[in-house]
C-alpha cells in the first residue's frame, strides 16, 4: 500500500507568554492508505497538536509533510483549504454537529459547500446514513439523539465525500463503552467500504485494539 501521509522531522512549538512550549519534537510518522492508526499518549503529550496538522488545520514549525505526493509547505493558505475541503472528514470528541440543522441536513452541508447538485448530494447523504444506521432520524434534530447517534451523525458527516483521510479526535470520549463499540466498529466497516484512512487520538485501549496499529506519543516525541 502506499503513503498517504508522510511526516519527516516535524516540530510544533507554541509560544504562551514568555513561555515555549515545545508540542512536537522531530516526530517522523508514515500512514498508508487505508489504514487505522491509533495514537496514544497522556493528556497534553501533542496527540491533537498531530491531529491537527494532519489535518492541515495548523502549521508546522519544522520538517516536511507530504500528503500524497504533494510537499503541504509549499502550499499557500487558499490551497490549503482547498486540500483539506477535498480530502479531510473530521470527527471530535463533542461532536460539533449544528442544531438548527436536522441530521439529514449536517450530514449533506460538506456537499453544498462543495457545490454538489441536490439530487447526487441526496443520493450520498441517504446512502452514508444508510451506512450508520440513521437512515429512520433524517428529519431529527441533533438534540433528539442519543450520544452515540450524535456521533454516527459526526462519522456520517465526515464521511458523506468519501473523503481518502478521516480524523478523529477522542470520537468516543464522550459515550458510554458499548456505544463507544459501536462507533469503533463502524469506523472499521466504513474504512473497508469506503477505503478511508483514518488517524485517531484515543484513550480508549479498546479502540486502540481494534485499529491497525497504534502509536505513542510522549511529551511531543512519537514512538
Ligand atoms: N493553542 C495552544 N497554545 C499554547 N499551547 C498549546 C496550544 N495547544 C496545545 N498546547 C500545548 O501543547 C501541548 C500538547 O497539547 P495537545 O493538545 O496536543 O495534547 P493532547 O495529547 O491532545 O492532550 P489531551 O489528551 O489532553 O487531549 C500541551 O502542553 C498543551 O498545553
Ligand atoms: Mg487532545
Amino acid at each position: 500500500m502506499s503513503a498517504l501521509l508522510t511526516l519527516s522531522a516535524i516540530s510544533k512549538t507554541y509560544q504562551l507568554g514568555n513561555n515555549k512550549i515545545k508540542a512536537l519534537k522531530k516526530v517522523n510518522l508514515v500512514v498508508k492508505k487505508g489504514e487505522l492508526t491509533a495514537l496514544q499518549g497522556p493528556s497534553g503529550s501533542g496527540k491533537s497538536t498531530l491531529l491537527n496538522i494532519c489535518g492541515l488545520l495548523d502549521h508546522f514549525d519544522e520538517g516536511t509533510y507530504h500528503f500524497e505526493e504533494n510537499d503541504i509547505s509549499t502550499f499557500t493558505k487558499q490551497q490549503l483549504t482547498l486540500k483539506r475541503r477535498e480530502n479531510l472528514g473530521f470527527v471530535f470528541q463533542g461532536f460539533n454537529l449544528i442544531p438548527v440543522m436536522t441530521v439529514f441536513e449536517n450530514v449533506e452541508y460538506p456537499l453544498l459547500l462543495a457545490g454538489v447538485a441536490s439530487r447526487q448530494r441526496r443520493e450520498q447523504t441517504l446512502a452514508v446514513l444508510e451506512q450508520v444506521g440513521l437512515a429512520e432520524f433524517v428529519t431529527h434534530l441533533p438534540d433528539k439523539l442519543s450520544g452515540g447517534q450524535r456521533q454516527r451523525v459526526a462519522i456520517a458527516r465526515a464521511l458523506v465525500k468519501k473523503p481518502p483521510l478521516v480524523i478523529a479526535d477522542e470520537p468516543t470520549a464522550n459515550l458510554d463503552s458499548d456505544t463507544a463499540r459501536h462507533v469503533i466498529d463502524l469506523m472499521h466497516t466504513l474504512g473497508r467500504d469506503y477505503g478511508t484512512t483514518f488517524l485517531i487520538a484515543t484513550h480508549d485501549e479498546r479502540m486502540a485494539a481494534r485499529c491497525d496499529r497504534t502509536l505513542q506519543v510522549t511529551d511531543g516525541v512519537l514512538y
